[in-house]
């Protein structure tokens, strides 16, 4: 009879919201996995699991990545970044509090992913224009708010964050 081993696992460093982490994944752990359950940052959601519903919506080195299509060695020497690195402590971000005043979320599972998106889309493009939102949200779905408020508090966001007048 084989004889059971214990999974071998290999040290990882990468920066995760602006810091340094260290941690230890087996070869096959995905990178969702590795955040939410070796790391407990669980503001990255889990919805289809094969890279469909854009739940899971990362940042690696400012370019949005499904982190359940992405193994957890990947992180090595990279810069992650989550949703919780949006808010200042209980100050939300502008894209944030946009979403909130904008009801652009109901039951809220899509939304970290969404973010994420939106939130890389400003950092490059903060002119983007409706047209480049929504393409950034094609790779999203939700179930709940059939769009118009995503669309709306994103250009609202986007007004509020280059200091321009609201036009949504
Ligand atoms: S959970 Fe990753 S795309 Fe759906
Ligand atoms: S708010 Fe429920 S899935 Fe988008």
């Amino acid at each position: 009879m084989p004889r059971l081993t214990a999974e071998v696992t290999h040290e990882l460093n990468f920066t995760l919201n602006g810091r340094k982490v260290t941690a230890r994944a087996a070869p096959r752990m995905l990178l969702t996995d590795l955040l939410r359950h070796e790391i407990g940052a669980t503001g990255t959601h889990v919805g289809c699991e094969h890279g469909v519903c854009g739940a899971c919506t990362v940042q690696i080195d400012g370019e949005p990545a499904r982190a359940c299509l992405t193994l957890a060695g990947q992180a090595e020497g990279r810069d992650i970044r989550t949703v919780e690195t949006l808010a200042d402590g209980a100050e939300l971000s502008p894209l944030q509090d946009a979403f909130r005043e904008q009801f652009a979320l109901q039951c809220g599972f899509c939304t970290a992913g969404i973010l994420m998106s939106l939130d890389a889309l400003f950092q490059s493009r903060p002119d983007a224009d409706e047209g480049e939102i929504r393409e950034a949200l094609a790779g999203h779905l939700c179930r709940c708010t059939g769009y118009a408020p995503i669309v709306r508090a994103a250009l609202v966001a986007r007004d509020r964050i280059k200091g321009g007048p609201i036009d949504a």
